[in-house]
């Protein structure tokens, strides 16, 4: 699709298209799963699926929340993984946001039971990462896992969190960055979905500046890429789309260029 932006392609991808559907993904999580000690070999549709919950359970465990803690994730998508949250770390409440309203119905269809049962825990809403629709001071926790590689301006996201949480309190973000900002050109070349804009993918240091700029203190950068990657390219070489691009990712960690991380901040208690 000449001069369709990254935008329209991210709103058609989670939209009418289902990524959660594809052969890559399971159990209605989309992300690209953490394996703790990888090993090649066969692996199931439960496996696959259990490594994307894992990957919420190695965010969340770097985030201590206490049972009084309201907690935010943004881009929770069909939020199998806010469910996770609140039935594995137990907040009081937790708030799903999202911008595409099509993965806001396809979490009120996956969690109806949960939802009827318990109204005031799970709360699903549509908005923008670039512009959180809440007060300032609103949450103790707010976390995102694989959404922030399509979020335009980062900078911007990290003063959005800062301004919801309360004093004290913490932020995780987990997905993949650039290692260093020159890496573009050859990620373009080599990532389908850079190249296209869907993903964005900024550089690992420019996000921590953002949030220190945001006035985030304690930012702690760590590389889970060792858990990451190898899993997901074994789980990709099983599917259709063993012979596709999706192999790239692995190629460009080895490379240097991309790696996935877990960075966690905390709001200044006043
Ligand atoms: C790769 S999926 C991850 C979903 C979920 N966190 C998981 O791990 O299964 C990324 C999600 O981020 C959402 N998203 C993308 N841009 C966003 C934005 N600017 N604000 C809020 N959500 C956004 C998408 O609609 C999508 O549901």
């Amino acid at each position: 699709m000449p001069g369709d932006s990254g935008a329209s392609r991210r709103a058609a991808m989670y939209g009418a298209d289902d990524l959660s559907s594809m052969a890559i993904f399971s159990g209605n999580y989309i992300n690209f799963g953490y394996w703790q000690d990888f090993t090649p070999g066969l692996i199931s549709v439960d496996e696959r699926t259990e490594s994307q919950a894992n990957l919420y359970r190695t965010v969340l465990r770097r985030l201590e929340i206490a049972p009084t803690d309201v907690a935010l994730e943004v881009g929770c998508g069909i939020a199998v993984g806010t469910v996770l949250v609140l039935q594995e770390f137990n907040p009081s409440t937790i708030y799903g946001l999202d911008l595409s309203q099509d993965q806001l119905d396809r979490a009120a269809r996956a969690n109806f039971e949960l939802i009827a049962r318990q109204p005031d825990r799970l709360v699903l809403q549509r908005g923008s990462a670039l512009k959180l629709p809440y007060a300032g001071e609103t949450f103790d926790i707010c976390y995102s896992v694989e959404a922030a590689q399509h979020f335009e301006e980062l900078a911007i996201f990290a003063s959005e969190t800062h301004r919801v949480l309360k004093p004290g309190g913490r932020l995780a973000v987990a997905t993949f960055f650039m290692t260093h900002p020159t890496a573009t050109t050859e990620l373009r070349e080599l990532i389908e979905t850079i190249h296209s804009g869907i993903d964005v993918v900024a550089a690992i240091g420019s996000f921590r500046d953002g949030l220190l700029a945001a006035g985030f203190v304690d930012v702690h950068v760590e590389s889970i890429g060792a858990h990451v990657w190898h899993g997901f390219d074994a789980w990709i070489a099983q599917t259709e789309f063993k012979d596709s691009w999706g192999r790239n990712w692995l190629k460009a960690y080895h490379r240097g260029l991309i790696d996935y991380y877990v960075v966690t901040a905390d709001k200044n208690e006043i």
